[in-house]
């Protein structure tokens, strides 16, 4: 018996692997909502009290979920529904419509969701209305006719809310912002943006309709909190079927966010943005390490992944450039190694430049000042280089001063890989002097 049990518990190392694999890549790829949302415990609150007035007591309203991508804007409000229609009243009672602002792209399409997502496409059938209001309040008038006396309370869902504002006169958005504010049916309008000033772009009389409800999620996450965070996402759940794997795992992710490289990395991490979704990133990166020959995360696999996802859009930039593009990156490169990263000016890398010719007896790279200034402004539009003086400082062209944006590695990375890189020019951006 007692052998019986051990047997199931004890698991092989591949199969826990696998299993690890499987519970982590949930968590981290598909949008599994947690038990609670981490750190907006107060927007929570609010928003499911709102909803319920209007499951519960029929009550209109209109609130705004507005917070940068990735902040848990969706996840919140699924969380909050899922807990809301725990109660079977509420379930058996309440309607959701969810539009979103990318595929519903003008009120017609929208207005034919809707219809489809409230089962009245026969009701409505081929009648024909003389306007949108008119047409949803025959939606609205048509939910009243079940076997209840009054009507059902209804979700409006918008995510990209701020795309809605785009359609022609706002008709959607000032229809059921108006039906939410009138007592004629139960509704809850809830918009989800990233726009801090979406209210901007609403209408005077569509604006004057909405409650004026915001839920903001600014994370406030202190350092502290986003390494439990970061430890209580890669930890197995108390029901992992291997109870002494999943100790020793949860012990070696502890040891893990206490070593000195890891912190480092996830305090870059925290720094550039707290959200779950840009950590869920690297984590999965540092996930896809773990193999049987590999069965608990490293630090080195961890700062392998913070490599990856750090992989700059910049360097790959690089890879587009013309030779001449090129070189002149090379030659601040060398200004930047000889001057202590101090800016420079034209001048200066053309006459770095010129040096590299001059080097050479039988020079290809035979430009004229004025094209090598224009490959210089050109690197100033793709933003690798920039100003240092504003835009407004009257300064000659060749004596402004710039800085380039990536540094030395950067650089040196991406000569390894750039596409047929003539010899020379590698073998002078490797040159200590220039
Ligand atoms: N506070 C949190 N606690 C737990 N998980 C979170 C939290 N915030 C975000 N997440 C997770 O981060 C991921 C991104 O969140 P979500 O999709 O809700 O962002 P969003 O604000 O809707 O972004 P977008 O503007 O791109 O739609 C999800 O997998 C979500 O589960
Ligand atoms: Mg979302």
């Amino acid at each position: 018996m007692s052998k019986r049990k051990a047997k199931k518990t004890h698991m092989t190392v591949g199969a826990c692997i696998s299993q690890v694999q499987t519970i982590l890549r949930e968590r981290f790829c598909h949008q599994m909502l947690p038990e609670k949302p981490v750190g907006m415990e107060s927007q929570y609150k609010h928003l499911l009290e709102l909803l319920k007035r209007t499951a519960v007591h029929g009550e209109s309203n209109s609130v705004l979920i507005v917070g940068p991508r990735g902040s848990g804007k969706t996840m919140l409000l699924k969380c909050v529904l899922r807990e809301l229609l725990e109660v079977t009243e509420v379930k058996k009672n309440v309607l959701q419509v969810h539009l979103h602002g990318l595929l519903q792209t003008d009120d017609r399409i929208a207005l034919k969701e809707i219809t489809r997502q409230l089962n009245l496409e026969n009701v409505v059938g081929d009648k024909v209305f003389g306007s949108f209001a008119e047409n949803l309040a025959f939606l609205l008038e048509a939910l009243k006719k079940g076997d209840r006396s009054n009507s059902r309370p209804v979700f409006f869902i918008l995510d990209e809310f701020d795309l809605f504002a785009h359609h022609k006169n706002q008709t959607l958005l000032y229809n059921l912002l108006d039906v939410s504010q009138s007592a004629q049916a139960p509704i809850a309008v809830i918009g989800l943006t990233c726009r801090l000033d979406v209210l901007e772009l609403l209408e005077k009389r569509v604006k004057s309709r909405f409650s004026h409800r915001q839920i903001q999620l600014l994370s406030s996450l202190s350092f502290g909190k986003y390494l439990d965070n970061v430890i209580s996402q890669l930890g197995l759940p108390q029901d992992f079927p291997d109870t002494k794997f999943s100790e020793e795992w949860n012990d070696s992710i502890k040891r893990l966010c206490e070593d000195k490289a890891v912190m480092a990395v996830l305090q870059k991490q925290y720094n550039s943005s707290k959200d779950f979704r840009s950590l869920h990133m690297l984590l999965i990166l540092t996930l896809s390490q773990v193999s049987v020959s590999n069965p608990s995360i490293k630090p080195a696999d961890l700062l392998e992944a913070s490599r990856v996802c750090g992989a700059d859009s910049k360097a790959n930039m690089l890879h587009g450039l013309s030779i001449l593009e090129l070189c002149l990156i090379i030659a601040m490169k060398h200004l930047n190694d000889i001057y202590d990263g101090e800016p420079f000016n034209f001048q200066m890398v053309y006459n770095e430049f010129k040096k590299f010719l001059q080097r050479k007896s039988h020079s290809i790279y035979n430009f004229d000042k004025p094209v090598i200034m224009k490959a210089f402004e050109h690197l100033q539009q793709l933003e690798l280089i920039r100003s240092m003086e504003g835009s407004t400082a009257n300064i000659q062209k060749d004596y402004q001063l710039m800085k380039l944006m990536l540094d030395h590695n950067q650089v040196m990375e991406c000569l390894q890989k750039y596409p047929q890189c003539p010899t020379d020019v590698k073998q002078w951006a490797m040159s200590a002097f220039g």
